[in-house]
């Protein structure tokens, strides 16, 4: 009986050893185990036995048994490594490890973001704050503050979205020199970026785009001054040889006033290419880019400013720059959302 037992432990063992050999997949292996050494399986029903023998010949019996548990064990543990072992190399035969990954779609910034970020930056280099404002805004911010009467014709209901009488949608970013001016006392130097509204839509205008407003005041302030920081502003964003040139020109919140020109980055001023008049500039070399002047005494005024103090502002159409940036010819499809043209931005 004794011997009987021994002898079924020792074939058991040299069956697990012959069946795992042959196993072919992780599943065939796993019943395998189940069928030799589980709960209900051959070698339970084998110990099973064990109580009908002598006490005295338990020990050996139960020894032996325990020695080939672990040796089927160790022999399911080895088949096991070798299975997925060999089913990685059947995966690796099939694909190059060595191509390089695919990088995940992070995103981009919208193009009028990237321009924000950039002037923003290049002022605050400079010395500059970034402020903001409300997008509704009040008439008196709007408009009267800077020196722009109820009659005056840029109150025109044609250009303006209104909310209420003395409400509306900001027509620019101007309206944030008064907030800035009636919060803080000069010197102070701010730019700011941010959305503005006007009743007009056809190619070249949206009824919302984006502004930044720069203003500088304090002492001896001079328009010199402001050319100087426009030069090196513009010459920061479109390259080292873009010429600058002062118009005159009116706005009722500054005095003088001027519009700047651009030297046309695409005929680089040229006003040709080729012989043919450049597109861009329509053949004249120049292109607007941003309004200014120095700040008129009567927005002083307005803000309860006085004594021996100057200043300049300006401001741009964020969208302008970024077409002319980005060599964009349609203003529209800033706003469409086309992802198409918005992940050929950067982060
Ligand atoms: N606010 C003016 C506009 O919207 C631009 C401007 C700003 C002009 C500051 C002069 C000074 O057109």
């Amino acid at each position: 009986m004794e011997m009987d037992l021994i002898n079924s432990l020792k074939n058991l063992g040299l069956d697990f050893e012959k069946a795992v050999n042959a196993a072919a997949t992780p599943d065939a292996l796993e019943d395998l185990r189940i069928e030799y050494l589980g709960r209900k399986g051959k070698l339970a029903e084998i110990m099973s036995q064990l109580p009908k023998l002598d006490p005295s010949l338990r020990p050996a019996v139960g020894q032996k048994a325990n020695e080939i548990k672990v040796e089927c064990q160790q022999l399911f543990e080895a088949k096991k490594g070798n299975l997925a072992k060999e089913s990685e190399a059947r995966t690796l035969s099939r694909f190059d490890p060595t191509l390089p990954g695919r990088e995940p779609w992070q995103g981009s910034l919208h193009p009028v973001s990237l321009v924000i970020r950039e002037v923003c930056g290049i002022f605050g280099r400079l010395g500059f704050d970034v402020a903001s404002g409300p997008e509704v805004e009040i008439d008196r911010y709007n408009f009267e503050a800077l020196n722009m009467p109820p009659e005056h014709p840029a109150r025109d209901m044609q250009d303006s979205l209104y909310i209420t009488d003395s409400t509306l949608l900001r027509t620019h970013t101007s309206p944030v020199q008064v907030r800035t001016m009636l919060a803080r006392r000069p010197p102070i130097a701010i730019v700011a970026p941010g959305k503005v509204y006007r009743r007009d839509s056809d190619l070249t205008h949206t009824p919302m785009f984006h502004q930044i407003e720069g203003l500088m005041v304090g002492k001896d302030i001079t328009m010199a001054h402001l050319r100087g920081l426009l030069q090196a502003f513009i010459q920061n964003v479109f390259g080292r040889h873009t010429k600058i040139r002062f118009r005159p020109s009116f706005f009722p919140f500054t005095e003088p006033s001027a519009e700047v020109d651009i030297s046309c980055m695409i005929c680089g001023g040229k006003g040709e290419i080729n012989g043919a008049p450049c597109r861009v500039c329509k053949g004249t070399g120049w292109l607007e880019i941003l309004g200014c002047g120095m700040v008129d005494p009567n927005v002083y005024e307005s803000v309860g400013y006085a004594g021996d103090i100057s200043g300049f502002a300006f401001g741009m159409g964020i969208e302008r720059i970024a077409m002319l940036k980005y060599g964009i010819n349609d203003l529209r499809i800033f706003f469409q959302n086309d992802t198409r043209f918005l992940e050929q931005f950067g982060l």
